[in-house]
């Protein structure tokens, strides 16, 4: 097996061409649209969702054709929320992936429509016909996308986060705006990894499942502390926006200590969880282990 890194390494790259095929060409009308969407989604960011994607197809005996597509819709839609997050009205935020937003590159107009379009693509990529054998199986993951990016889902968690700027919101309200800002996304990215595969058990699904809850909260628990502790060059965007923003955080909320300990009780319980898996589960606990001990 070939060392983690390099299994990351791989990946990301074969995953970068694959995005670049299917984005539509910046030469195609609309060309201002199309290359607004090329910027936004290539050449940045750390794929930790495609990662987690085929890592669970891994698990599952997935070909590898199969999770690109299903990764690269999952992505879509993730880049999306970036765009959109980033905007004036929401975070207002002028860096992100180490360039400049969307809507400051382009401009407001496009950055909505950047995330419009590539919400569609998403479904048009999961709606690929023969994506998997069974159809019924393929409704399944349409839906899941659909409920994950939805209003009881990122949407909804997004939601969640603008309404309470400025407030002060208690641990399980705090808990809730992650799972769903951040915690639906990266679950359906693992599970949809999986159903490209093999049928799994409903034990081993219930594993999975309960494996992708847990590093999906603390993904945006160490969001959090990386937002407090690290510097903007390392992030790629801007350090500090949190405070600035007057958002709750696990950080507000509990201090950086306590915020470390819950990532790190997480983690274990994401391990736990894959206990009785062999080999085939090996990417995941080293995504798991990433996740938490992230510098960026
Ligand atoms: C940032 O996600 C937004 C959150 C959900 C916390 P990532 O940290 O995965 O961003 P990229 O894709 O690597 O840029
Ligand atoms: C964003 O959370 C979650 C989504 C984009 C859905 P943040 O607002 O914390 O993400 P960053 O820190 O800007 O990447
Ligand atoms: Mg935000
Ligand atoms: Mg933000
Ligand atoms: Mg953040």
């Amino acid at each position: 097996m070939p060392n983690f890194q390099t299994w990351v390494s791989a990946h990301q790259q074969q995953f970068e061409e694959v995005l670049g095929l299917l984005l539509p060409a910046a030469n195609i009308a609309p060309q201002t649209l199309h290359a607004a969407m090329r910027y936004s989604v290539l050449d940045g960011g750390k794929r930790v969702r495609p990662l987690l994607a085929f890592a669970a197809g891994e698990l599952a005996g997935a070909q590898m054709h199969r999770v690109s597509l299903v990764a690269a819709a999952v992505e879509c839609i993730h880049a999306y929320s970036l765009v959109h997050d980033d905007m004036p009205c929401m975070d207002d935020d002028v860096l992100r992936r180490g360039k400049p937003t969307c809507h400051v590159e382009y401009d407001e107009a496009t950055a909505l429509l950047v995330g419009d379009a590539l919400q569609s693509l998403a479904f048009q990529l999961l709606s690929e016909p023969n994506l998997v054998a069974d159809p019924l199986r393929q409704l399944k993951m349409l839906r899941l996308l659909a409920v994950s990016s939805g209003s009881r889902g990122m949407a909804g968690g997004q939601a969640f986060d603008l309404a309470n700027v400025g407030k002060q919101i208690n641990v399980s309200e705090l808990e809730f705006m992650h799972i769903h800002k951040t915690g639906a996304l990266i679950r359906a990215a693992v599970l949809l990894g999986a159903y490209c595969g093999d049928e799994l058990s409903d034990e081993q699904l219930e594993k999975l499942d309960h494996y992708a809850k847990c590093v999906g909260l603390a993904f945006q628990v160490v969001d959090d502390v990386l937002d407090a502790e690290a510097d903007t060059a390392t992030l790629g965007k801007t350090a500090g926006k949190d405070a600035d923003n007057d958002k709750p955080t696990y950080v507000t909320l509990l201090g950086v200590q306590e915020a470390k300990k819950m990532a790190a009780e997480l983690h274990q319980d994401a391990l736990q969880s894959l206990a009785d898996f062999g080999d085939e589960a090996q990417r995941l606990r080293e995504l798991a282990d990433f996740i938490v001990q992230r510098k960026f």
